[in-house]
């Protein structure tokens, strides 16, 4: 497989054009890492926390390896109960985040399970399967065990299900690195192939807090037939600041089977169980503390102002680079914005010439997957004044 992971071959090309460049100030629009501390609630609660560590009463060792139960019932009242959706505290595992679930989920499918992948996606769907040794050969930048599910302008950035059959199909909604997000029908088609194909479905929904449209579901789980053939993932990262923190979750309802090699059914919530048991220690008390702290009133108030900040931010790229004359996706369901580079450029080539003559980083969209070609992503997690002024040098660049 290509030897660097794509932030790392960003930030590997950022790093080195710093030191040529001493002095240039380049604003940071690649990464989806956050810039805002993380909320009040949550600091006072891990303060409280590391307290409790310091005695003797109120110590914690060894925690459970899904995570505590005032963090799960905290997760299953309000991200589900809320919206109308029943999920059990016994469903909900909490983990050290999004990425590692989404890798790791692959210990209890099986090592010759046909992989289909959104292009562009998350990388981590690739590469996590290919490391699990899922893809075969890579013949011209794919691999040849993957069903690759294209995103383009046609489908707006939402790919339908495809014709061949899949075993494990991973979808992103509100989309990284498109912004695009599937609409309760939309959705309910993929649930019918699904469930059509006896296939499991691996939902990523990490940046559902930043959906504003009311036709688009949350949860996977509002729609009906889920339970039955989903698993959704969960980050407290982008909507509280947890990048650096580290605490996400995956559902895994417990209607949900697969066949083992002898045809029998197995329940992917107790194979799931098993494997964290087995090889994770559960996310520290002190953070899943913080994590509780968000669902309390002042937690959910400075959860909402910060995604509402990045979302502001999003609009202000979006219509800046449309001003600027490019064609944008995104930005609105998403804290992502998906540019089409104007005359044809790779994305790498956008890339430089952002970086270079703009001091501008991106993500090229290439590093998505092929279907990205041509295209690079932008994101609104930078502080409100770096976006201004970083649209100010679009706008003198691009209308001069
Ligand atoms: C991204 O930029 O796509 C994300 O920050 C990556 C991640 O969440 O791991």
């Amino acid at each position: 497989m290509p030897e660097s992971y794509l932030f790392s071959t960003v930030a590997a090309k950022l790093r080195k054009f710093r030191e040529d460049n001493p002095g240039v100030e380049v604003i940071r629009m690649d990464i989806g890492d956050v810039t805002l501390p993380i909320p009040s609630a949550a600091l006072i609660a891990m303060h409280k926390a590391v307290d409790d560590m310091a005695d003797k009463s109120s110590f914690h060792g060894y925690g459970p390896e899904q995570g505590y139960d005032f963090l799960r019932k905290a997760v299953a009242e309000n991200d589900y109960a809320s919206r109308g959706v029943q999920i059990t505290p016994e469903e909900i595992f909490i983990s050290d985040g999004a990425k590692s679930d989404l890798g790791n989920l692959g210990d209890i499918y099986s090592k010759d399970s046909v992989i289909a992948v959104a292009d562009p996606g998350y990388p981590v769907y690739v590469d996590a399967n290919v490391i699990d040794g899922r893809g075969g050969e890579l013949i011209n930048g794919k691999w040849s065990n993957f069903v690759y599910l294209e995103g383009n302008e046609r489908n707006g950035f939402k790919p339908e299900p495809p014709a061949q059959h899949a075993d494990v199909i991973f979808l992103c909604s509100p989309s990284n690195p498109t912004g695009s997000a599937f609409t309760r029908n939309e959705l309910k088609a993929w649930i019918d192939y699904a469930l059509d194909n006896s296939a499991l479905i691996i939902y990523d929904s990490a940046y559902c807090a930043y959906i504003t449209d009311s036709d688009i579901p949350h949860s996977i789980y509002e729609i009906e037939g889920a339970r039955k053939c989903a698993i959704e993932v969960r980050s407290f990262s982008k909507t509280a600041g947890f990048t650096g923190l580290r605490c996400g979750y995956t559902v895994v309802p417990t209607e949900l089977t697969g066949l083992d090699e002898k045809g029998r059914e197995v329940s992917l919530r107790k194979l799931w169980l098993r494997r964290q048991t087995t090889k994770f220690n559960g996310a520290s008390y002190i953070i899943q503390r913080g994590a509780e702290a968000l669902y309390s009133p002042e937690g959910k108030l400075e959860v909402k102002q910060n995604v509402d900040y990045y979302l502001a931010n999003a609009r202000l790229i979006r219509q800046t680079m449309s001003k600027a004359g490019f064609t944008v996706f995104g930005g609105e369901n998403s804290p992502y914005i998906w540019v089409k580079s104007p005359s044809g450029e790779s994305s790498w080539d956008l890339f430089e010439k952002l970086l270079r003559e703009v001091n501008i980083s991106c993500t090229p969209g290439v590093g998505f997957g092929d279907a990205g070609e041509g295209y690079i992503r932008l994101t609104g997690f930078n502080s409100t004044a770096n976006t201004e002024l970083a649209m100010k040098r679009i706008i003198a660049f691009f209308n001069k």
